[in-house]
């Protein structure tokens, strides 16, 4: 895995196993998650970028080889595992955009899932294959994929186990946009959001999770309150009313 901080505080994350076209092995799985943690405790970062290395694959999935061995106490907890390391991507209150440069497909699909944005290239593909393996997606795509897509496509998908290109993914909602430049669009959007006041932003991504919950609602309007009174909100109000550009400060 590659990781890179950039200057404006945007952190690239580059799965990088070529040979295996980015598969998730333990190693890569354990780096993900490590690096994670470093990314949540770092005030510097402000968003995160994913992608893979190479100009053919996301990620190819969860390491066939490595799932071959698995018994079914062993089955379970790589799948909790798995679960556990994109959950605390999704539960991140940074910005995490996906910039899917190829095959995205069982837990390379996954992950792209748990990230916040997608973002893909014309020449992207994404599938949950499992069921051909004999397997069901076990890193969250039985539970993601139906919220993004709904219940009917998202059956589809993981039953018939056939991958759908780009434009297919971004028509059916999994995609939020597909560039020439899949990286370069991800690094564009970021900059637009990091534009706005950060603790709203992270706020948005923390009530926007909770749709369909039945605190939703209460977690917005508390959460409106709270930002009422920050020194951001002030800001924005009173550059908006003065006809001029906001200056955040992240308080
Ligand atoms: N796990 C382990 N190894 C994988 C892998 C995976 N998920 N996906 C690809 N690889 C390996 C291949 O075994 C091959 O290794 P080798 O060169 O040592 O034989 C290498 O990556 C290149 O893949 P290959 O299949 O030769 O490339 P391709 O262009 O012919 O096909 C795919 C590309 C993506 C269609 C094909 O690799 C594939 O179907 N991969 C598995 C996808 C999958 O089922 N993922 C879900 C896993 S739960």
């Amino acid at each position: 895995m590659q990781y890179q901080l950039k200057d404006n505080g945007v952190a690239i994350i580059t799965v990088e196993r070529p040979d295996k076209l980015n598969a998730l092995n333990e190693v890569v799985l354990n780096e993900l998650s490590e690096v994670f943690q470093k990314v949540n405790g770092n005030q510097k970062i402000k968003g995160v970028i994913i992608t893979g290395a190479g100009d053919k694959a996301f990620v190819a999935g969860a390491d066939i080889k490595e799932l071959q061995a698995l018994d079914e106490h062993d089955g379970r907890m790589t799948s909790q595992k798995g679960q556990q390391i994109f959950q605390s991507i999704e539960d991140l209150r940074k910005p995490v955009i996906a910039a899917v440069n190829g095959y995205a497909l069982g837990g390379g699909a996954e992950l792209a899932m748990a990230c916040h944005l997608r973002v893909a290239s014309k020449k992207a593909t994404f599938g949950l294959p499992e069921v051909g393996l004999g397997l069901i997606p076990g890193y969250g795509g039985t539970q993601r994929l139906p919220q993004i897509v709904g219940r009917g496509r998202a059956l589809q998908m993981i039953l018939t186990g056939e991958p759908v290109t780009a434009e297919e993914a971004h028509r059916m909602g999994l995609v939020n946009e597909i560039s020439e430049n899949a990286l370069g669009r991800a690094n564009e959007l970021m900059e637009r959001i990091l534009g706005n006041a950060p603790l709203a932003v992270r706020n948005a991504i923390k009530a926007v999770f909770y749709s369909g919950s039945k605190q939703g609602f209460q977690v917005e309007s508390d959460t409106f309150g709270r930002l009422c009174t920050t020194d951001d909100a002030h800001e924005g109000m009173a550059a908006f009313l003065a006809k001029r550009e906001p200056n955040f400060k992240g308080e």
